[in-house]
């Protein structure tokens, strides 16, 4: 593939913006040297890049790891702040977009991925992915104490849907404060699956996906996945597919 395309593919601008660019002379290598639309990726690689002296955003295929805080929304498109306002700006535009690996609603915290490498994002989003996601939820109401049964029992089925939900683990941190682990992705899942025992949420706040976890990453801020966590992650998603569904 040839620089101007590369480039316009990571977001840099239009083929016509990025062959303005390379023809002004600011596409350059880490020495200063000036790249033209001639320079093939082998010779010259992505970390060896400069965009007005700057290094390329992470190059394709990367996984972005967001701290996400609380008002921002999961969408290209939604009222801001959207969560891609927390990232590289050239994200959104680039082919392919770097997409949300599952969607956590506005007023959601925690671990967010978000990924232009299609194949993962399929793993991950489809039906047959049940990667553990652990999530911390306070309550309005103290837990009754029967909440662990009755999501563990694979027998619940959510206001307006037919399909029960698979076993979820909860696990009591307080009266008012629990974790619950789900391996599935249903709409608003963890709040109307309080709602479905009567109890509300009042925060919510995902602490892991299947290996990962947010370590001491500052809420808003992000980091790209270690080639270690992208093998984890790798692995836990086969064995999540690999395992049959608990009958409950
Ligand atoms: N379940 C919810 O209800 N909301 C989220 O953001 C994620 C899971």
């Amino acid at each position: 593939m040839n620089l101007a395309k590369y480039l316009a593919r990571l977001g840099y601008g239009t083929r016509r913006e990025v062959e303005a660019l390379l023809a002004r002379g600011a596409v350059t290598d880490d020495a200063g040297r000036r790249l033209d639309d001639r320079a093939t990726l082998a010779a010259c690689p992505h970390d060896r890049i400069r965009v007005a002296g700057e290094p390329l955003d992470p190059p394709p295929g990367s996984v972005f790891l967001l701290h996400k805080p609380a008002g921002y929304v999961c969408s290209t498109s939604d009222r801001p702040p959207l969560v891609y306002d927390l990232l590289p700006p050239r994200l959104r535009q680039r082919d392919p977009i770097v997409a949300i690996v599952g969607r956590l609603d506005r007023d959601t915290t925690g671990l967010l991925l978000l990924t232009d490498d299609g194949a993962l994002l399929h793993r991950l989003t489809s039906p047959r992915s049940h990667l553990p996601k652990a999530y911390r939820a306070q309550l309005a109401d103290a837990l009754s104490g029967s909440e662990g049964q009755t999501f563990g029992s694979g027998t619940v089925t959510l206001d307006g849907e037919r399909t029960p939900l698979a076993p979820a683990t909860l696990d009591p941190l307080s009266a008012r404060e629990a974790r619950l682990t789900i391996t599935e992705g249903r709409y608003h899942q963890v709040r109307r699956m309080f709602a479905a025992v009567g109890n509300h949420v009042t925060a919510l706040h995902r602490e892991s996906l299947g290996p990962l976890t947010l370590g001491e990453l500052p809420e808003g801020a992000w980091r790209l996945l270690t080639l270690g966590e992208r093998a984890a992650l790798d692995d836990a998603v086969r064995t999540a597919r690999a395992r049959p569904r608990d009958p409950g």
